[in-house]
């Protein structure tokens, strides 16, 4: 039997479930289940890749300029040549958000330095492969989540010394993460040797001190510069926020006025606990609902967010 090309099966968007998802790889637009790359990918053998999830509120991509400079950055870093310049990049995104009909939730893009019989050393000449899906998420659980706080827990920075490149090499967080949904926590906090924490499993983190300072991680390899940290900074310090980009210890932030974290998936969310200790009185802070109001109605979407 001869088989329709794959676009000759997808369904116009108006008729799309939001559950039969289309994913995007290496030039075509293919329902999930036959969505394939090569088991030679250098991203599945040797974690040889990179990614950006972008957050989807209304439709549209949440800072898709700021993540597509950190996509930039990193494949830079790895020498890797993305498939496909900047602005066509960017059309794929709208076009698979559209053909996916998801309003609220999550656009997962990741390349990889491309197929390659298994060996370390990379051939010069390697096309790199591109992935990407969208996937709906309830706008409901996040908000519920926002309302009740999240708490957290501290394990040893256990990563690579490269941690600004948003590589899908991610098993020490996958397991930090683990260990946090064991504890009952949403989040695994990082701490490096000197015992200041780095940021979280994949998500940056925030304390208010006493004096009402928004204190996060100073920006370095040690950490990912989380495009939701860099626009909430901006938007603080337009506010007239004080803010000091510097490391903070476990000790401080378990005595701190109030505790946070930021990314992509959660935007600004409470930390109410740490290692089961409570953050003052328990509740979400107060500055930090602000803040999170604060960037909920200047939310980067697309057509603000100066997209080359
Ligand atoms: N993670 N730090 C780490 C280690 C991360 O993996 C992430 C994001 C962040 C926050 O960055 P941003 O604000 O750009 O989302 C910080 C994504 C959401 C993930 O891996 O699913």
């Amino acid at each position: 039997m001869i088989r329709p090309a794959p676009s000759a099966r997808i369904a116009p968007a108006s008729r799309i479930a939001p559950t039969s998802r289309i994913a995007y790889v290496n030039g075509r637009y293919l329902p999930l289940r036959d969505a394939r790359v090569s088991i030679d990918d250098r991203g599945y053998q040797f974690a040889d890749g990179i990614y950006e999830v972008c957050a989807l509120v209304d439709g549209l991509l949440v800072d898709a300029g700021r993540h597509l400079d950190r996509l930039e950055r990193s494949a830079a870093a790895l020498g890797i040549v993305l498939p496909m310049a900047r602005r066509p990049l960017l059309l794929v995104m709208r076009e698979l958000v559209r053909r996916n009909a998801v309003q609220h939730g999550l656009l997962y893009l990741q390349i990889s330095r491309g197929t390659a019989p298994r060996e370390h050393a990379f051939p010069a000449t390697l096309q790199a492969a591109l992935v990407m899906t969208v996937r709906a998420q309830a706008r409901a659980a996040g908000e519920a989540r926002a309302a009740a706080g999240v708490r957290v827990i501290t394990l040893a920075d256990q990563r690579w010394a490269r941690c600004d490149i948003k590589s899908t090499a991610l098993l020490p967080n996958v397991l930090a993460k683990q260990a946090a949904r064991e504890a009952g926590a949403y989040e695994a906090w990082l701490v490096d040797r000197d015992g200041a924490v780095t940021e979280g499993s994949s998500s940056n983190a925030w304390i208010v001190d006493a004096a009402g300072t928004l204190v996060t991680r100073e920006r370095s390899p040690a950490i990912l510069g989380g495009v939701t940290r860099e626009t909430l900074l901006a938007l603080a310090l337009q506010a007239g926020w004080a803010v000091a980009e510097r490391r903070f210890t476990v000790p401080e932030a378990l005595a701190a006025r109030e505790a946070f974290l930021t990314s992509a998936t959660a935007f600004v969310l409470p930390v109410v606990a740490i290692d089961g200790v409570k953050i003052a009185d328990g509740r979400p802070g107060t500055l930090t609902q602000r803040l999170a109001q604060l960037y909920r109605d200047n939310l980067p979407q697309e057509r603000a967010a100066g997209v080359r």
